[in-house]
């Protein structure tokens, strides 16, 4: 069972300019800057839930609170029941930005997560699997600096999906994509979501990748972010949004509920 229970998550970051300053009283205490104000969310087994909202809005945040790498301000996140303290090595994955270790190959980025894996064999066929799926064959013993932003956003997708993990996190994973290998990776997450059901929890900027690959889609309002809508996404896969009406309809929803008149 992964069971993820958001229970009133509060977050606020103290505001650096007003600390340590002499003479005023704000500089004692420091001013808290809010961002995330109430978050409450059931994650069921084997979701997939994308993420929405305003740049700001606190989505990273949130995302880093989650997987156990941030520490809210109050409220508490529950993993199957147990309340989330710190990150969790074995069973959780974050993917971040920029994640590659540069004095790693890629080879040796993609094997860094496997590390607890005693079989060699299966760790070597996994890595090599994964490499291939990323489409870096050939360029396994390449360091980060020698590849494209964009192999390199590949490569950091083979290294979080190569260790398999119980949940998954990914934070804007198709950032700096060329079109055409953003919705050949897209379908990629969408097939593994498909064969291995892990639950994952995505955020991103792209509207359309929410409505092609969500269970639920929730989207975050303007700091101090609540939310401000949850959906369920029953349409069958593969999607189209241009051919589903329902679909584009709730893109149109979407667009408006973030400021955007899409269809003028
Ligand atoms: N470590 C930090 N210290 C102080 N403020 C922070 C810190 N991290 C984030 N913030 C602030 O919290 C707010 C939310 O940041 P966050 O990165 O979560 O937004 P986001 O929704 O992911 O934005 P984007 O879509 O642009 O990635 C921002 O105003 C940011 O300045
Ligand atoms: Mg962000």
């Amino acid at each position: 069972m992964n069971k993820i229970s958001i229970k009133n998550i509060k977050k606020g970051y103290k505001e650096r300019r007003n600390q340590g300053r002499k003479g005023s009283d704000a500089s004692v205490k420091g001013d808290d800057i809010m961002v995330l104000d109430g978050i409450s969310l059931e994650i069921e087994e084997g979701e997939m839930v994308c993420f929405l909202g305003p740049s700001g809005a606190g989505k990273s945040t949130l995302l880093r609170i989650l997987a156990g790498h941030d520490q809210a301000t109050s409220g508490e996140v529950l993993f199957n029941g147990q309340p989330v303290t710190g990150p969790s090595a074995d069973n959780i994955f974050v993917y971040q930005q920029n994640g590659l270790l540069p004095w790693y190959t890629v080879w040796e980025n993609v094997e860094f997560g496997l590390r607890n894996l005693e079989d060699e064999e299966e760790k070597n066929n996994r890595i090599h699997e994964h490499i291939a799926l990323v489409e870096l064959s050939g360029f396994e013993h390449h360091y980060p600096h020698q590849l494209s932003g964009g192999m390199q956003r590949r490569a950091e997708l083979a290294r979080a999906m190569a260790v398999n993990p119980d949940v998954l996190f990914m934070d804007e994973p198709f950032t700096g994509l060329d079109y055409l290998t953003h919705l050949k990776i897209r379908e990629e997450v969408i097939n593994m979501h498909t064969f291995y059901q892990k639950t994952t929890l995505m955020v991103t900027h792209f509207i359309e990748d929410a409505l092609v690959m969500a269970d639920r889609i929730v989207v975050l309002g303007e700091r101090p972010a609540k939310v401000i809508m949850v959906k369920k996404l029953d349409f069958s896969r593969p999607r189209n949004i241009e051919k589903d009406k329902g679909l584009s309809e709730l893109r149109d929803e979407i667009f408006l509920l973030l400021g955007v008149s899409y269809v003028a």
